[in-house]
Protein backbone atom coordinates (compact mmCIF):
# COMPACT_ATOMS: atom_id res chain seq x y z
CA UNK A 1 0.00 0.00 0.00
CA UNK A 2 2.72 2.53 1.06
CA UNK A 3 4.64 1.17 -1.70
CA UNK A 4 2.10 1.85 -4.09
CA UNK A 5 1.81 5.51 -2.89
CA UNK A 6 5.28 6.53 -3.53
CA UNK A 7 4.99 5.38 -6.79
CA UNK A 8 2.25 7.28 -7.36
CA UNK A 9 3.55 9.96 -5.83
CA UNK A 10 6.48 10.20 -7.98
CA UNK A 11 4.00 9.40 -10.95
CA UNK A 12 2.56 12.23 -10.30
CA UNK A 13 5.62 14.79 -9.87
CA UNK A 14 6.67 13.52 -13.36
CA UNK A 15 3.86 13.95 -15.24
CA UNK A 16 3.72 17.52 -13.35
CA UNK A 17 7.32 18.03 -14.50
CA UNK A 18 6.01 16.93 -18.32
CA UNK A 19 3.40 19.42 -18.32
CA UNK A 20 5.24 22.31 -17.18
CA UNK A 21 8.00 21.54 -19.95
CA UNK A 22 5.17 21.48 -22.72
CA UNK A 23 3.35 24.52 -21.51
CA UNK A 24 0.21 22.72 -19.64
CA UNK A 25 -1.13 25.13 -17.06
CA UNK A 26 -4.12 25.98 -15.84
CA UNK A 27 -5.15 29.01 -17.50
CA UNK A 28 -7.94 31.65 -17.73
CA UNK A 29 -9.67 29.25 -20.05
CA UNK A 30 -10.18 26.65 -17.88
CA UNK A 31 -12.16 28.55 -14.95
CA UNK A 32 -13.94 29.73 -17.38
CA UNK A 33 -15.36 26.56 -19.05
CA UNK A 34 -15.79 25.31 -15.82
CA UNK A 35 -17.98 28.88 -14.90
CA UNK A 36 -19.68 28.41 -18.24
CA UNK A 37 -20.57 25.32 -17.19
CA UNK A 38 -22.04 25.90 -13.93
CA UNK A 39 -23.34 29.59 -14.66
CA UNK A 40 -27.11 28.86 -14.38
CA UNK A 41 -26.79 27.01 -10.82
CA UNK A 42 -23.97 29.32 -9.22
CA UNK A 43 -26.65 31.62 -7.70
CA UNK A 44 -28.68 28.90 -5.76
CA UNK A 45 -25.70 26.72 -5.42
CA UNK A 46 -23.16 29.24 -4.37
CA UNK A 47 -23.84 33.27 -4.03
CA UNK A 48 -26.24 32.57 -1.63
CA UNK A 49 -24.19 31.78 1.10
CA UNK A 50 -21.13 34.81 0.04
CA UNK A 51 -24.26 37.22 -0.05
CA UNK A 52 -24.07 38.43 3.30
CA UNK A 53 -20.05 38.92 3.07
CA UNK A 54 -20.31 40.47 0.05
CA UNK A 55 -22.77 43.19 1.45
CA UNK A 56 -20.84 43.72 4.43
CA UNK A 57 -18.02 44.69 1.88
CA UNK A 58 -20.16 47.01 0.17
CA UNK A 59 -21.35 48.42 3.41
CA UNK A 60 -17.91 50.65 2.74
CA UNK A 61 -18.33 52.03 -0.49
CA UNK A 62 -17.47 55.63 -0.24
CA UNK A 63 -20.07 58.13 -0.78
CA UNK A 64 -18.50 60.56 -2.44
CA UNK A 65 -16.65 59.09 -5.69
CA UNK A 66 -14.15 61.42 -7.56
CA UNK A 67 -14.28 61.45 -11.05
CA UNK A 68 -14.81 58.27 -13.11
CA UNK A 69 -15.77 54.79 -13.89
CA UNK A 70 -16.79 51.86 -11.70
CA UNK A 71 -15.29 48.65 -12.16
CA UNK A 72 -16.52 45.26 -11.07
CA UNK A 73 -13.63 42.45 -11.67
CA UNK A 74 -14.71 39.08 -12.00
CA UNK A 75 -18.35 40.12 -11.66
CA UNK A 76 -19.58 36.81 -12.12
CA UNK A 77 -23.67 36.92 -12.17
CA UNK A 78 -23.67 40.95 -11.31
CA UNK A 79 -24.76 40.53 -7.70
CA UNK A 80 -21.98 43.53 -7.06
CA UNK A 81 -22.46 45.09 -10.24
CA UNK A 82 -26.31 45.31 -9.46
CA UNK A 83 -25.76 47.17 -5.85
CA UNK A 84 -23.11 49.42 -7.88
CA UNK A 85 -25.51 50.62 -10.52
CA UNK A 86 -27.98 51.44 -7.85
CA UNK A 87 -25.62 53.49 -5.32
CA UNK A 88 -23.76 55.14 -8.21
CA UNK A 89 -27.12 55.63 -10.75
CA UNK A 90 -25.07 58.64 -12.63
CA UNK A 91 -21.92 56.91 -13.30
CA UNK A 92 -20.72 53.98 -16.27
CA UNK A 93 -20.41 50.86 -14.43
CA UNK A 94 -18.04 48.27 -16.07
CA UNK A 95 -18.22 44.61 -15.37
CA UNK A 96 -15.69 42.13 -16.61
CA UNK A 97 -15.31 38.44 -16.43
CA UNK A 98 -13.88 35.23 -18.00
CA UNK A 99 -17.34 33.12 -18.34
CA UNK A 100 -19.70 34.32 -20.82
CA UNK A 101 -21.92 32.21 -19.63
CA UNK A 102 -21.79 33.81 -16.36
CA UNK A 103 -21.82 37.08 -18.27
CA UNK A 104 -25.41 36.41 -19.64
CA UNK A 105 -26.66 36.09 -15.88
CA UNK A 106 -25.28 39.24 -15.17
CA UNK A 107 -26.70 41.24 -17.89
CA UNK A 108 -30.08 39.57 -17.08
CA UNK A 109 -29.83 41.28 -13.48
CA UNK A 110 -28.14 44.31 -14.43
CA UNK A 111 -29.73 45.68 -17.64
CA UNK A 112 -27.46 49.60 -16.83
CA UNK A 113 -24.33 47.43 -16.42
CA UNK A 114 -21.27 47.65 -19.55
CA UNK A 115 -20.45 43.83 -19.53
CA UNK A 116 -17.21 43.10 -21.06
CA UNK A 117 -15.99 39.30 -21.51
CA UNK A 118 -11.99 39.58 -21.03
CA UNK A 119 -9.51 38.45 -18.47
CA UNK A 120 -8.96 40.84 -15.65
CA UNK A 121 -5.66 41.33 -15.76
CA UNK A 122 -5.53 41.69 -19.58
CA UNK A 123 -8.42 43.90 -19.23
CA UNK A 124 -6.45 46.19 -16.57
CA UNK A 125 -3.44 46.32 -18.34
CA UNK A 126 -5.09 47.81 -21.54
CA UNK A 127 -7.09 49.86 -19.27
CA UNK A 128 -6.37 53.91 -19.63
CA UNK A 129 -4.38 55.47 -16.17
CA UNK A 130 -6.29 57.55 -14.03
CA UNK A 131 -9.79 56.57 -15.59
CA UNK A 132 -11.76 54.66 -12.58
CA UNK A 133 -13.32 56.17 -9.88
CA UNK A 134 -13.97 53.09 -7.91
CA UNK A 135 -12.94 48.86 -8.31
CA UNK A 136 -13.93 46.14 -6.96
CA UNK A 137 -13.85 42.53 -6.56
CA UNK A 138 -15.62 39.91 -5.18
CA UNK A 139 -14.63 36.30 -4.70
CA UNK A 140 -12.59 36.10 -7.94
CA UNK A 141 -8.87 37.60 -7.92
CA UNK A 142 -7.31 34.35 -6.74
CA UNK A 143 -8.33 33.23 -9.93
CA UNK A 144 -5.75 36.18 -11.87
CA UNK A 145 -2.55 37.18 -10.39
CA UNK A 146 -3.01 39.39 -7.11
CA UNK A 147 0.61 40.81 -7.11
CA UNK A 148 0.44 41.74 -11.11
CA UNK A 149 -3.13 42.96 -10.62
CA UNK A 150 -2.46 45.74 -7.85
CA UNK A 151 -0.39 47.86 -9.44
CA UNK A 152 -2.55 47.44 -12.43
CA UNK A 153 -5.72 48.82 -10.12
CA UNK A 154 -3.40 51.40 -8.59
CA UNK A 155 -2.35 52.74 -12.13
CA UNK A 156 -5.95 52.62 -13.39
CA UNK A 157 -7.57 54.57 -10.25
CA UNK A 158 -7.68 58.71 -9.64
CA UNK A 159 -6.44 60.03 -6.91
CA UNK A 160 -8.87 59.28 -4.03
CA UNK A 161 -9.93 56.56 -5.58
CA UNK A 162 -10.32 53.36 -3.93
CA UNK A 163 -10.52 49.91 -4.40
CA UNK A 164 -12.48 47.31 -1.75
CA UNK A 165 -11.59 43.55 -2.09
CA UNK A 166 -12.98 40.29 -1.13
CA UNK A 167 -11.36 37.19 -1.81
CA UNK A 168 -10.92 33.38 -0.59
CA UNK A 169 -7.88 32.50 1.05
CA UNK A 170 -5.66 30.02 -0.13
CA UNK A 171 -6.42 27.48 2.75
CA UNK A 172 -10.18 27.80 2.01
CA UNK A 173 -12.33 24.72 2.45
CA UNK A 174 -9.50 22.38 3.97
CA UNK A 175 -11.44 19.09 2.75
CA UNK A 176 -12.32 20.06 -0.70
CA UNK A 177 -8.77 20.07 -1.60
CA UNK A 178 -7.09 17.88 0.75
CA UNK A 179 -9.51 15.31 -1.45
CA UNK A 180 -8.68 16.72 -4.15
CA UNK A 181 -4.85 16.53 -3.56
CA UNK A 182 -5.76 12.66 -2.56
CA UNK A 183 -7.01 11.90 -6.14
CA UNK A 184 -4.32 13.83 -7.95
CA UNK A 185 -1.70 11.81 -6.51
CA UNK A 186 -4.29 8.38 -6.56
CA UNK A 187 -4.57 9.22 -10.72
CA UNK A 188 -1.42 10.96 -11.42
CA UNK A 189 -1.81 9.77 -15.37
CA UNK A 190 -5.55 11.39 -15.63
CA UNK A 191 -3.91 14.51 -14.74
CA UNK A 192 -4.10 17.16 -17.80
CA UNK A 193 -2.36 20.19 -16.44
CA UNK A 194 0.10 21.63 -14.22
CA UNK A 195 -1.73 23.57 -11.30
CA UNK A 196 -0.03 27.11 -10.13
CA UNK A 197 -2.75 29.45 -8.71
CA UNK A 198 -2.13 32.45 -7.15
CA UNK A 199 -4.86 32.55 -4.31
CA UNK A 200 -3.93 34.55 -1.61
CA UNK A 201 -2.39 33.22 1.90
CA UNK A 202 -3.71 36.09 3.96
CA UNK A 203 -4.83 39.26 4.57
CA UNK A 204 -1.43 40.38 5.24
CA UNK A 205 0.20 39.76 2.04
CA UNK A 206 -2.92 41.36 0.62
CA UNK A 207 -2.47 44.50 2.45
CA UNK A 208 1.24 44.81 2.25
CA UNK A 209 0.53 44.60 -2.17
CA UNK A 210 -1.89 47.79 -1.59
CA UNK A 211 0.99 49.61 0.69
CA UNK A 212 3.62 48.85 -1.52
CA UNK A 213 1.42 51.18 -4.03
CA UNK A 214 0.85 53.60 -1.83
CA UNK A 215 -2.82 53.02 -0.95
CA UNK A 216 -4.28 53.90 2.56
CA UNK A 217 -5.38 50.60 4.32
CA UNK A 218 -8.84 51.85 5.60
CA UNK A 219 -9.58 47.70 6.51
CA UNK A 220 -8.99 44.55 6.90
CA UNK A 221 -10.39 41.55 7.96
CA UNK A 222 -10.66 37.85 7.51
CA UNK A 223 -13.57 35.26 8.40
CA UNK A 224 -15.02 32.20 7.84
CA UNK A 225 -18.38 30.65 6.50
CA UNK A 226 -19.44 27.52 7.85
CA UNK A 227 -20.71 25.65 4.61
CA UNK A 228 -23.27 23.04 4.87
CA UNK A 229 -23.63 21.38 2.06
CA UNK A 230 -27.51 20.32 0.58
CA UNK A 231 -28.74 17.07 1.84
CA UNK A 232 -30.37 16.29 -1.25
CA UNK A 233 -28.13 16.57 -3.53
CA UNK A 234 -24.51 14.54 -4.09
CA UNK A 235 -22.16 15.99 -2.51
CA UNK A 236 -19.45 16.21 -5.37
CA UNK A 237 -21.97 17.36 -7.98
CA UNK A 238 -23.16 19.94 -5.55
CA UNK A 239 -19.55 21.55 -5.09
CA UNK A 240 -18.88 21.53 -9.07
CA UNK A 241 -21.85 23.68 -9.43
CA UNK A 242 -20.52 26.09 -6.74
CA UNK A 243 -17.20 26.66 -8.69
CA UNK A 244 -15.20 26.00 -5.61
CA UNK A 245 -13.44 23.33 -7.83
CA UNK A 246 -13.28 26.12 -10.65
CA UNK A 247 -10.46 25.25 -13.15
CA UNK A 248 -9.42 22.09 -10.75
CA UNK A 249 -12.39 20.28 -11.88
CA UNK A 250 -11.03 20.71 -15.71
CA UNK A 251 -7.11 19.23 -14.54
CA UNK A 252 -8.96 15.88 -12.98
CA UNK A 253 -12.19 14.51 -14.75
CA UNK A 254 -14.23 15.20 -12.04
CA UNK A 255 -17.54 15.51 -14.02
CA UNK A 256 -17.56 12.32 -15.69
CA UNK A 257 -14.75 9.18 -14.71
CA UNK A 258 -16.57 7.14 -12.17
CA UNK A 259 -13.39 5.84 -10.40
CA UNK A 260 -12.03 9.01 -10.35
CA UNK A 261 -15.57 10.86 -8.96
CA UNK A 262 -15.82 7.25 -6.32
CA UNK A 263 -12.43 7.99 -5.06
CA UNK A 264 -12.63 12.16 -4.61
CA UNK A 265 -16.07 11.52 -2.69
CA UNK A 266 -14.74 8.54 -0.16
CA UNK A 267 -11.57 11.15 0.29
CA UNK A 268 -13.80 14.17 1.16
CA UNK A 269 -16.18 12.73 3.42
CA UNK A 270 -13.11 11.17 5.75
CA UNK A 271 -11.21 14.36 5.44
CA UNK A 272 -14.80 16.16 6.65
CA UNK A 273 -14.56 14.07 10.18
CA UNK A 274 -11.75 15.63 10.47
CA UNK A 275 -11.36 19.31 9.21
CA UNK A 276 -14.86 22.01 8.94
CA UNK A 277 -16.11 22.80 5.69
CA UNK A 278 -15.24 26.63 6.07
CA UNK A 279 -14.60 29.24 4.04
CA UNK A 280 -11.82 31.59 4.38
CA UNK A 281 -12.19 34.90 3.21
CA UNK A 282 -10.12 38.36 3.72
CA UNK A 283 -12.18 41.47 2.84
CA UNK A 284 -9.98 44.81 2.03
CA UNK A 285 -10.23 48.78 1.29
CA UNK A 286 -7.73 50.85 0.03
CA UNK A 287 -8.13 54.62 -0.54
CA UNK A 288 -5.18 56.23 -3.36
CA UNK A 289 -4.14 59.47 -1.71
CA UNK A 290 -5.17 62.41 -3.38
C1 LIG B 1 -16.73 32.99 -7.38
S1 LIG B 1 -17.22 33.83 -8.82
C2 LIG B 1 -17.61 35.42 -8.14
C3 LIG B 1 -18.61 36.15 -8.98
C4 LIG B 1 -19.16 37.46 -8.38
N1 LIG B 1 -18.15 38.46 -8.24
C5 LIG B 1 -19.84 37.18 -7.06
O1 LIG B 1 -19.47 37.80 -6.05
O2 LIG B 1 -20.75 36.36 -7.04
C6 LIG B 1 -15.68 34.13 -9.64
C7 LIG B 1 -15.84 34.79 -11.00
O3 LIG B 1 -14.54 35.16 -11.48
C8 LIG B 1 -14.52 34.92 -12.88
N2 LIG B 1 -13.12 34.78 -13.32
C9 LIG B 1 -12.27 33.75 -13.09
N3 LIG B 1 -11.08 34.00 -13.63
C10 LIG B 1 -11.16 35.23 -14.21
C11 LIG B 1 -10.25 36.05 -14.93
N4 LIG B 1 -8.99 35.66 -15.14
N5 LIG B 1 -10.69 37.24 -15.40
C12 LIG B 1 -11.97 37.65 -15.21
N6 LIG B 1 -12.88 36.90 -14.53
C13 LIG B 1 -12.49 35.73 -14.03
C14 LIG B 1 -15.34 33.65 -13.06
O4 LIG B 1 -15.78 33.48 -14.38
C15 LIG B 1 -16.46 33.89 -12.05
O5 LIG B 1 -17.56 34.53 -12.65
Amino acid sequence: MTLTKYLNCLKLNWQMLKHCCRGRFLAPEDYARSYDRLARNYDHSWLERLKAVTSSLLDELPENLVEGDILDLGCGSGFTTARLAECYPDRCIVGVDISAGMLDEARRRCPRGDFQAADMLTFCQQRQSRSAALIVSAWAIGYSHPARLIPEVSRILNPGGSFLLVTNLADTMPPVFYAFRRTLAQFPSRCTRAIIHHFPPSDAYLAALLKRQGFSLEMSRTGAIEIVPPSDQDILDWLLNTGILAGFAEVLPLHHDNEVRDFFRQELSAAMTKYPLAHHYACIKGTRPC
